[in-house]
């Protein structure tokens, strides 16, 4: 089984501050630094490193992204469907506060060129059975999910950032949904995750459905039957981005290596707690030794 993931491929541009900068305020920063992210190609990258060797990043980069390709290659991504365009890469804007909370300003750039003759080409190598990654960073995501669907290639969709548009995608045809309390809520109109969980469940009967609660943990639940919950470890946190992207590419590979729901969860959930204890986006996630240990540790204990 294959994992083709059309994903933003992102410069990141990380300002380490006391706190997120105020309305009218100006903060000096302690830190600069200039790093791969993208919510895609994070998640492309966490999937490798946990093991799934067949994962295919298909992306847009412009000339100043050449570099991210040499990158993704370098951590066992496929980048054979990354392109390369005129339009500059997309960026990222991110304070990380002392406390490790974040904020980001995106700017989509190459992320928002994709077209339908360009993805229905990628499409072409791939055949049922192989799952689809999709995050809310790239342009043409409804033609996406109703050519995954027609083609019965599961599809993962991590509707983050959340905005308005998601709602008009037909959620009815993802096999796994993956969201935060913010974007449970914005889909389901339940602020409390455990009522977001049972309506978006009866919403969409035949979906997965993923909600992650940063410090609570996660729950996972299916139709009225299906649910579990696992908690989270108690440490250190330095930054928080990509933790989610972690979770998702972690908990992703080892379903596609056969695991279960609950081995698959506790797994994600251990490389996202290493991943909230370094800085930086891409370059927190868990080496493939890290995850070895921690798969192991899971699995077996
Ligand atoms: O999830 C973290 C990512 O969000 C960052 O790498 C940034 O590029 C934004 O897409």
């Amino acid at each position: 089984m294959r994992i083709v993931n059309f994903g933003s491929t992102n410069i990141d541009i990380v300002f380490a501050v006391d706190h997120i900068v105020l309305p009218g305020e100006t903060i000096s920063s302690s830190n600069l630094t200039r790093s791969t992210g993208g919510k895609g190609a994070n998640q492309s990258v966490a999937v490798a490193k946990a093991g799934q060797h067949q994962i295919f990043h298909a992306g847009r980069i412009g000339p100043d992204g050449l570099w991210i390709k040499d990158k993704l290659q370098s951590m066992g991504v496929d980048t054979s469907f990354l392109a390369e365009g005129e339009t500059p890469t997309g960026q990222a804007l991110i304070q990380v506060a002392s406390d490790g909370q974040n904020s980001i300003v995106l700017y989509g750039g190459a992320n928002k060129e994709f077209t339908t003759t360009e993805i229905d080409t990628i499409f072409s190598h791939f055949s049922a059975g192989d799952w689809v990654m999709l995050q809310n960073e790239i342009n043409q995501l409804p033609h996406i999910i109703r050519k995954a669907h027609s083609l019965h290639m599961p599809i993962c969709f991590n509707p983050a950032p959340f905005d308005k548009s998601v709602l008009d995608l037909p959620l009815e045809l993802i096999d796994l949904l993956v969201v935060n309390e913010v974007e449970a809520e914005g889909i389901s109109g339940k602020k409390d995750p455990l009522e977001a969980m049972e309506t978006l469940t009866r919403t969409f009967p035949n979906t997965g459905i993923m909600i992650t609660l940063g410090g609570q943990g996660v729950r996972f639940g299916q139709g009225s039957d299906i649910r579990h919950s696992f908690g989270t470890w108690n440490v250190p946190v330095v930054d928080t981005t990509a933790a989610g992207d972690t979770f998702i590419g972690c908990y992703l590979a080892n379903i596609a290596k056969g695991r279960t729901v609950e081995q698959a969860l506790e797994a994600a959930s251990a490389a996202s707690s290493v991943t909230v204890m370094r800085p930086g986006a891409m370059d927190s996630i868990p080496t493939p030794d890290e995850f070895s240990i921690l798969e192991n540790y899971s699995i077996t204990r």
